[in-house]
């Protein structure tokens, strides 16, 4: 495994995290995951975006411009290379004595690493769970602190389903690692970009294709009862693509099987991939 080290490619026991590094002691710092198809990043730009994005609201200034970190990660899957996985990177404010405000001086640190699947993720059917959304309010960042998302997948899991579904009282936010998506009426239903969810990179292209397939499209949130009396609920990630959900809270959602729109929307996306 190579890790993409600020600027330099260095071998695992290389590269070293110091104890008082930020992002191991408070979380202080950003993600990204990038999927990878046949040895190509997917969305790279947008991702890439989103980390500048998510390094500025929480005021991290990244060591390098996005042409300098596109080239090295290029370099990363040259020397490394992967047909279909994804790519993990994450910068932290650096290291600096455990002091809760930014210290004076502190240089951030950057690491990226890709993984090739040895099996694809499913995109088979799955189920779900409602679970409260406990976690801050700014769900936009890509944070570290992924404590809230790490309970409610544990809790899914133990109740031997796919996924976790955000609620904020009676209203739907995201998954703990996907956007939610359901469909009422041949109307496609998504909470909008705010505060409360992340903007996934994979939310943008279904409402791209949604929009190319003349599906009508709302960026609304609705309620839990909303999603268990729709037609067709999928979700969506970098790593699960489109993945329709079929029962949650043990409910059936219409007769159990995937939906039409969203068959539609998942062949699409697979015809976009490269
Ligand atoms: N998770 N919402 C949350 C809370 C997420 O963690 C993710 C992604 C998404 C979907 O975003 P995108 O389409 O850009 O992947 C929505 C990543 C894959 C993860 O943490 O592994």
């Amino acid at each position: 495994m190579l890790i993409l080290f600020n600027h330099d490619l260095l071998s695992r026991d290389e590269a070293t995290i110091d104890i008082e590094d930020r992002g191991y002691q408070f979380g202080d710092g950003v993600y990204e995951v990038i999927r990878i198809y046949n040895g190509v990043f997917f969305e790279l730009e947008a991702h890439l975006d989103r980390l500048e994005r998510s390094a500025g609201e929480i005021k991290i200034a990244l060591p390098f411009n996005q042409e300098e970190l596109k080239a090295n990660l290029e370099k990363l899957i040259e020397q490394d290379p992967v047909q279909s996985g994804h790519v993990y990177m994450q910068v932290t404010r650096g290291v600096a004595p455990r002091n809760h405000p930014f210290p004076a001086q502190a240089d951030p640190v950057f690491v990226a690493y890709t993984k090739e699947y040895e099996t694809e993720p499913s995109r088979a059917p799955g189920r779900a769970v409602f679970t409260e959304d406990i976690r801050w309010l700014r769900c936009d960042i890509k944070s570290l602190n992924l404590l809230g998302n790490v309970l409610a997948k544990q809790f899914a899991n133990e109740q031997n389903v796919d996924e976790a579904i955000f609620h904020r009282g009676e209203w739907i936010t995201e998954g703990s690692s996907t956007n939610v998506f359901i469909v009422k009426n041949k109307t496609l239903y998504t909470h909008p970009a705010n505060h409360l969810i992340l903007d996934g990179i994979t939310r943008r292209v279904v409402l791209s294709i949604a929009n190319d397939l003349g599906i009508k499209v709302k960026e609304e949130a609705f309620t839990k009862q909303d999603l268990l009396e729709s037609d067709e609920v999928f979700i969506s990630s970098t790593t699960q693509e489109v993945r329709p959900i079929v029962e949650v809270d043990g409910v059936r959602i219409a007769d159990g099987k995937e939906g039409e729109l969203t068959a539609s929307i998942h062949a699409e996306f697979t015809g976009r991939l490269s």
